[in-house]
């Protein structure tokens, strides 16, 4: 990232969204530690406990294994940038349908928490978009030292040759 603002921006939500992973799986766990196998197949988990049984395993709702392939960079601070702004609101779309699948305040509450951070990566996003954009687009002067043999020839003292005619 080109500026020291938009570089403490991505260390911070980063470092937060892990902490947001461990607050999900602990309520899978929570919610399914002491589930009886009756209870296993009445909810549909029975797939992943075949493959998982209690263990919190990161996964979609389909059940598709989080791999790196989540994750985006184009290289470009611009383009990365919204494709983090996208995936918070992706983000907050996924806790908003949560929410509205459940009415359990032990979920309900921590998962409302997260959809406001979401929001609040969003906008932090957005301001670190404005100073790359801003950074991008003012004139910089970059000073490159030449280097020796761009540098003129010194020029040869004539008092110095042994052989002089
Ligand atoms: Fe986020």
């Amino acid at each position: 990232m080109v500026t020291p603002q938009a570089k403490a921006t991505l260390n911070d939500i980063g470092t937060e969204e892990l902490a947001h992973l461990e607050m999900i799986g602990s309520i899978v766990h929570q919610l399914s530690e002491d589930a009886d196998i009756d209870e296993i197949k009445k909810h549909g988990f029975d797939s992943y406990y075949v493959d998982h049984g209690l263990g919190v395993y990161p996964s979609s709702a389909a059940g598709v294994p989080f791999t790196a392939a989540y994750l985006q960079s184009k290289g470009d601070p611009i383009t990365d940038l919204y494709e983090d702004m996208a995936a918070e609101q992706k983000a907050r779309s996924t806790y908003d349908y949560i929410l509205s699948l459940t009415d359990d305040p032990d979920v309900v509450g921590p998962i409302r928490f997260l959809r406001e951070r979401e929001v609040v990566h969003l906008q932090r996003f957005g301001e670190a978009l404005r100073y790359v954009q801003d950074y991008m687009d003012s004139e910089r002067c970059f000073i490159i030292p030449k280097p020796d043999c761009m540098k003129p020839m010194p020029k040869k003292n004539k008092n110095c040759c042994k052989f002089k005619n």
